[in-house]
């Protein structure tokens, strides 16, 4: 997976998500990560219209409508930033960032369509998201897993996310330095 960011000045340590950025998934395909923005909408609901209810599942946890909750947010440059990933003009996951609340922690969360899944798009998502949070000056990261996603967890996990059990779902976090 090829991914990189740029420093917003040069020999500082202040870093600047370059974005859009392209991406070399596990199967060699070129993809692009950018932000999403509204006219994205139409591709949102074809991805979510993609996924199996499984993946919805773990990325809601409840039924209900999925896609008009995402839709009634994920614009509002207010709340937090999305980045999409891109297979030419097919949205084909999402990552979502939640901003810093009054104690630092921003929330994250992941959605990879079924059909691209296990190919590093998650795993690349969450480190390029995990920049963004530093960059929008999160002390902390925060997100919910079921118990039985196991692939969100060790992904976390990985990266030195802890995890505590609550409320019957993975509580996971991690310190940004
Ligand atoms: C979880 C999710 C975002 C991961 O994205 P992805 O593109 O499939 O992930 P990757 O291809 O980067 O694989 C992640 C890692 O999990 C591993 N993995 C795959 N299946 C696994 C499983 N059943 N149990 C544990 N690990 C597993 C892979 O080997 C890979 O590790 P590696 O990089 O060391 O090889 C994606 O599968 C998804 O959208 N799932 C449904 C929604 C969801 O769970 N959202 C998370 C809510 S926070």
């Amino acid at each position: 997976m090829t991914a990189m960011c740029a420093p917003v000045s040069p020999g500082t340590t202040n870093w600047r998500v370059a974005l859009p950025m392209p991406l070399i998934d596990a199967d060699g395909r070129e993809l692009l990560l950018r932000l999403i923005v509204p006219a994205d909408e139409s591709a949102i609901r074809v991805l979510h219209e993609g996924c199996s209810i499984a993946t919805l599942r773990w990325r809601y946890f409840g039924g209900g409508e999925q896609v008009e909750h995402l839709l009634s947010w994920i614009f509002d440059a207010g709340q937090g930033e999305a980045v999409g990933v891109w297979a030419q003009d097919r949205l084909v996951a999402i990552g979502n960032l939640m901003l810093p609340d009054s104690t630092g922690t921003g929330e994250v969360a992941f959605l990879v369509e079924d059909a691209w899944q296990g190919r590093g798009i998650g795993s690349a998502l969450v480190d390029l998201v995990t920049d963004l949070a530093r960059d929008e000056g999160c002390r902390y990261l925060h997100a919910d897993v079921s118990l039985d996603n196991g692939r969100m967890r060790v992904l976390f996990a990985r990266r030195d996310w802890k995890s505590t059990v609550l409320d019957g779902d993975y509580s996971m976090g991690l310190l940004l330095a």
